[in-house]
């Protein structure tokens, strides 16, 4: 991505060129930038035998689980529709885990059904489980380590309050059940939170696992989660990924050669897989002057882009069909009826109405938690792979919003 007198450019398409044939509001992926991430933590692990399942919630269209898949990558889904999804695009259901949390038991027996990797988050559904299957089905285990982490409390899922994961301190009730169905327990799952920077955190987890894992003999894995860290503003303090696939790694074949167990390390990151990758292009509506501030009112907001008003998250915003000249300060701010502000006190080249403006790092959990709000259709959605852009979701129109409702 860079700039040239066309504007703003993704993967060298400007962005005028996309929204003269896609329109706007439009989420654009960059699809080397999202292969190039897979094969970026494929680096850092090499050294030891281990898996990546990316996160499919993070953004879902079938067509970027189908490029993810062909750069190496297995899949992680939370409901039935994600895993129907991952096999509509090709994945097999050995490649897809299956991590839901509080889900019917019904919902586990469908998973079953489809044979995927499945990581129980419960006691009653273990002991259901148990029940059921015996030892038929192995199955995993996502543990709740106690561990604070994550960019902040919505984001954070492995504390001792949080709903996920079976407390560690838990563990005599989990061999009990385990004990009395024969349970064949393959997997040692947590993941702890997202956006965590801090490396420490994952050897942890390490410790805890492999603390666990006395009670299992039959282990072929331990999962580490998601939560890599990636910049959304510059001086952000990011995972350092090639750190943490030599540390991981070392604590995990150190473990492996001491317990003589041969297992795979396994990843499950959403955001850094694809966060990066993508753009929300929106157009300035409207230029207003209030006595204290300058607003720019684009053509999305939060329906579409929910992260800032969510989470304060913070998304780069610039002025793509205006890359130089004089820089004022505006506030980037939706056409919801409530306050919708994308980004504050915000500093971008002169806006005009009608300019395009670009949000970045807009990849991950944009279009997957997009919705309906004030009845304003989702956004189209393209895929540039080597330079040329390709419609990979229709934008939704009036019947869509229809759709299903009876009179
Ligand atoms: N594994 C499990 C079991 C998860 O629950 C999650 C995310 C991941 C992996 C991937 O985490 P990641 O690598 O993407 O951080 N909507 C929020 C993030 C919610 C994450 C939910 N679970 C956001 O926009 O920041």
């Amino acid at each position: 991505m860079h700039t040239s007198s066309q504007g703003f450019e993704i993967q060298g398409v400007s962005v005028s060129e996309l929204t003269d044939t896609f329109g706007t509001p439009l989420y654009v992926y960059d699809g080397a930038k999202i292969v190039e991430q897979v094969k970026t933590l494929q680096r850092a692990f090499s050294g030891v035998k281990h898996k990546i399942k990316y996160a499919a919630k993070a953004l879902t269209n079938i067509s970027i689980l189908k490029l993810i898949r062909q750069a190496g990558a297995g899949v992680d889904v939370v409901s039935i529709f994600e895993a129907r999804l991952a096999l509509h695009s090709g994945y097999t259901p050995n490649e897809i885990m299956f991590t839901p949390n509080g889900v019917s038991f019904e919902e586990i027996k469908e998973g079953v059904d489809l044979g995927l990797t499945i990581n129980i988050d419960n006691l009653p559904t273990l002991e259901k489980f148990g029940k059921e299957y015996g030892t038929k089905y192995p199955c995993g285990l996502r543990l709740n380590p106690h561990i604070m982490a994550g960019g902040n409390l919505k984001i954070s899922t492995g504390h001792k309050h949080s709903k996920f994961g079976i407390s560690i301190q838990q563990l005599p009730e989990i061999l009990e059940i385990v004990k009395n169905y024969k349970l064949i327990i393959q997997s040692l799952h947590i993941h702890t939170g997202s956006e965590i920077a801090d490396v420490d955190v994952y050897l942890m987890m390490a410790d805890v696992l492999f603390d666990a894992a006395k009670s299992f003999p039959h282990l072929q894995s331990f999962d580490f989660g998601g939560g890599f860290k990636v910049k959304y503003k510059e001086d952000d303090k990011i995972t350092d990924i090639a750190r943490l696939g030599t540390e991981l790694s070392n604590a995990f074949n150190q473990y492996c050669k001491k317990e003589k167990r041969d297992l795979e390390l396994w990843i499950e990151p959403g955001k850094f897989i694809v966060g990066e990758a993508g753009y929300l292009i929106t157009k300035a509506n409207v230029v207003k002057e209030t006595p204290t501030i300058t607003f720019v009112g684009v053509d999305t907001g939060l329906n579409h882009l929910l992260r800032p008003m969510m989470y304060e998250a913070y998304h780069e915003i610039v002025n793509g069909s205006n890359i130089s000249g004089e820089m004022k300060k505006y506030n980037i701010v939706g056409n919801i009826c409530e306050t919708d502000t994308l980004g504050a006190d915000r500093q971008l080249h002169t806006v005009n109405e009608g300019d395009l403006i670009v949000i970045k790092n807009a990849g991950a959990y944009g279009f997957s938690m997009a919705s309906n709000y004030n009845s304003r259709p989702r956004p189209a959605e393209v895929l540039i792979v080597d330079g040329k852009p390709k419609l990979i979701q229709q934008r939704e129109v009036f019947e869509d919003l229809l759709r299903g409702q009876i009179l």
